[in-house]
C-alpha cells in the first residue's frame, strides 16, 4: 500500500479562510505552559481529578524518564475528548521512501552534494513526501537520527501522522507549512523551523499549494535526547537563540468525527490504523513538552570582532546532547545573515577535517564558503575526516580582499545537521538523479602557490 494514496481531497475554499487568521502563541523555550481553548478546562490543582471538566479525559504524555532531573524533565498533561488510545490495531504500511536503518549500502568517504529534490507531480502530501537522504544510529536504541527531505503539494486532511522513533526538527525551504497538532497549530514559513515532540500526533497542510507552488524543506528526526537550548558559557546570560523567541502553540481543538487513518512510525516502520475521530482532540493542556517553532532570523549570531573566526559551533541553535559530556549526539547549526569584521583573516570557512559529521542544506540565497553550485532545496555531506572546506573561488577572492573594510553576507540561510556519529546516506541518497558527481571538481582549481623563495 502507498503512502501517497491514502489522502483524500479536502475543502479548499474553507481552509483558505482559516488560514487567514494568524495563530496565537506562548512564548519561550520550554516553559512550564498553561492553555485552555475552553474556559475551565483545565483542572485546577492537580493533574487528574476523579471527573476532568466537560467530560474530557486526562491523559499525560511524557518526553522524558520520570526520573530525569528537574531541569531536563519533559512532560504535558492533556484534557482531550477522547484518550490516544482509541483507534483500531495497526497495520503496515509501505515505507515509500522512508529508512531508518543505515548500512544497506557501503558509505563513502567522499564529499557529498545533491541537487534540491523535484516537486512531485503526483498527488504527495508531507508524510509521502518524506525521501531519507541519510542517518545514523538506531530508533530502537533511541540514538542517532534520520535525516530527510520533503517535496510535498497537497495538505494532508484524512490522516494524521506521529512518530515514535524520534522528535522532528523541521526546515521548511518553500512553501509555508501549517503544523496542526494536539497541542495546537502553528504556522511555518521557510527561515522558520519546528519540532515536533516524539509521539504528539499532528496533519501538516500546506499553506501555499492553492497557488500553486508545492513545499520542500529538510527534517532531523532526532532518535536520541530532546533538544535544548546550548549553555552560553562566557557569551553570558543572552545570545544565539534567545528562549523568549521560541514559540509554542495555544490549544486549540477539532471535534472530529469520520473515516480518518493514523499513521504511525514506529521501529523504522510505517503502519496505519482506522480511527472514527480526529486525534486533536485537546481542549486544554499544560507543561513542558510540547511543539514549538522558532525563527532563524532571530539567531543573535556572534563571532570575532578582531581577527579569525571561531569554531561554527558559535552558530549553535539547539542541541540533542550525548551520553558524554560536552559530546552531543546532534548539534543544529545556522549560517544567517552577518558581519565580518576581521582583520587580516581569511574569513570564510576555512579548510577543515573534523571528527563529528556535517549535513548541510541551504534555505535561501548563497553560502559563503560556495560560490556556486549549493543551491537552496539542495544538500551536502562531509563526513568524519572528509577533508572539505572553500571552493576555489572563493579561496581567490577571499585572499585578495581587503580585509581592513566589513563585509556584509546578506543574503543567504544555510544551516547544518551536525552529529557525532558518521552520517550514512541511504542508497536512494547515492543512486539519486540528484547526486553531483562532479562535485570533488570545485577544489580542483586550489592551485599550488608554495614556494619557499618567498615567504
Ligand atoms: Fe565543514
Amino acid at each position: 500500500m502507498s503512502t501517497s494514496t491514502h489522502a483524500k481531497p479536502g475543502g479548499k475554499a474553507a481552509a483558505r479562510s482559516a488560514h487567514d487568521v494568524p495563530l496565537a502563541y506562548q512564548s519561550g523555550f520550554g516553559n512550564e505552559f498553561a492553555t485552555e481553548a475552553l474556559p475551565g478546562a483545565l483542572p485546577l490543582g492537580q493533574n487528574s481529578p476523579q471527573r476532568a471538566p466537560y467530560g474530557l479525559y486526562a491523559e499525560q504524555l511524557n518526553g522524558t524518564a520520570f526520573t530525569a532531573p528537574r531541569g531536563a524533565n519533559l512532560r504535558s498533561w492533556a484534557y482531550r475528548i477522547r484518550p490516544a488510545a482509541v483507534h483500531h490495531p495497526f497495520r503496515p504500511l509501505d515505507n515509500g521512501r522512508i529508512v531508518s536503518a543505515f548500512g544497506e549500502i557501503v558509505t563513502p568517504p567522499n564529499q557529498l552534494r545533491w541537487d534540491p529534490l523535484p516537486l512531485p507531480k503526483a498527488p504527495t502530501d508531507f508524510v509521502a513526501g518524506l525521501v531519507t537522504m541519510a542517518g545514523n544510529g538506531d530508533p530502537a536504541a533511541m540514538t542517532g537520527c534520520a535525516i530527510h527531505l520533503y517535496a510535498a503539494n497537497r495538505s494532508m486532511t484524512d490522516r494524521y501522522f506521529y512518530d515514535a522513533d524520534g522528535e522532528l526538527l523541521i526546515v521548511p525551504q518553500q512553501g509555508r507549512l501549517r503544523l496542526s497538532t494536539e497541542f495546537g497549530r502553528l504556522d511555518v514559513a521557510p527561515h522558520e523551523v519546528a519540532v515536533i515532540p516524539r509521539g504528539v500526533r499532528f496533519r501538516v497542510e500546506l499553506l501555499d499549494a492553492e497557488a500553486g507552488e508545492g513545499a520542500r524543506g529538510y527534517v532531523c528526526e532526532n532518535y536520541g535526547a530532546p533538544f535544548r537550548l546550548p549553555d552560553l558559557g562566557v557569551i553570558g546570560s543572552n545570545g544565539l537563540a534567545n528562549p523568549r523567541d521560541f514559540l509554542t502553540p495555544v490549544a486549540w481543538y477539532e471535534d472530529r468525527e469520520g473515516k480518518f487513518e493514523l499513521v504511525a512510525k514506529f521501529m523504522g516502520n510505517l503502519w496505519f490504523a482506522d480511527i472514527g475521530h480526529s486525534p486533536l482532540d485537546v481542549v486544554a493542556w499544560h507543561g513542558n513538552c510540547a511543539p514549538y517553532k522558532y525563527d532563524l532570523r532571530r539567531f543573535n549570531a556572534i563571532g570575532s570582532i578582531s581577527f579569525d573566526h571561531p569554531d561554527p559551533s558559535i552558530f549553535l541553535v539547539l542541541q540533542s546532547q550525548s551520553d558524554t559530556f560536552g559530546v552531543d549526539t546532534i548539534d543544529f547549526v545556522i549560517f544567517p545573515p552577518r558581519i565580518l569584521a576581521m582583520e587580516h583573516t581569511f574569513r570564510p570557512p576555512w579548510f577543515h577535517r573534523n571528527i563529528a559529521s556535517e549535513f548541510m542544506g541551504l534555505i535561501h540565497g548563497v553560502y559563503d564558503a560556495k560560490a556556486e553550485g549549493f543551491l537552496p532545496g539542495g544538500a551536502s555531506l562531509h563526513n568524519c575526516m572528509t577533508g572539505h572546506g572553500p571552493d576555489a573561488e572563493t579561496f581567490d577572492k577571499a585572499s585578495a580582499l581587503d580585509t581592513t573594510k566589513a563585509a556584509y553576507v546578506r543574503d543567504t540561510m544555510a544551516f547544518m545537521f551536525e552529529t557525532r556519529a558518521v552520517i550514512r546516506p541511504t542508497r536512494l541518497a547515492l543512486e539519486s538523479a540528484q547526486l553531483q558527481h562532479e562535485y570533488y571538481r570545485c577544489w580542483q582549481g586550489l592551485r599550488k602557490n608554495f614556494d619557499p623563495a618567498k615567504r
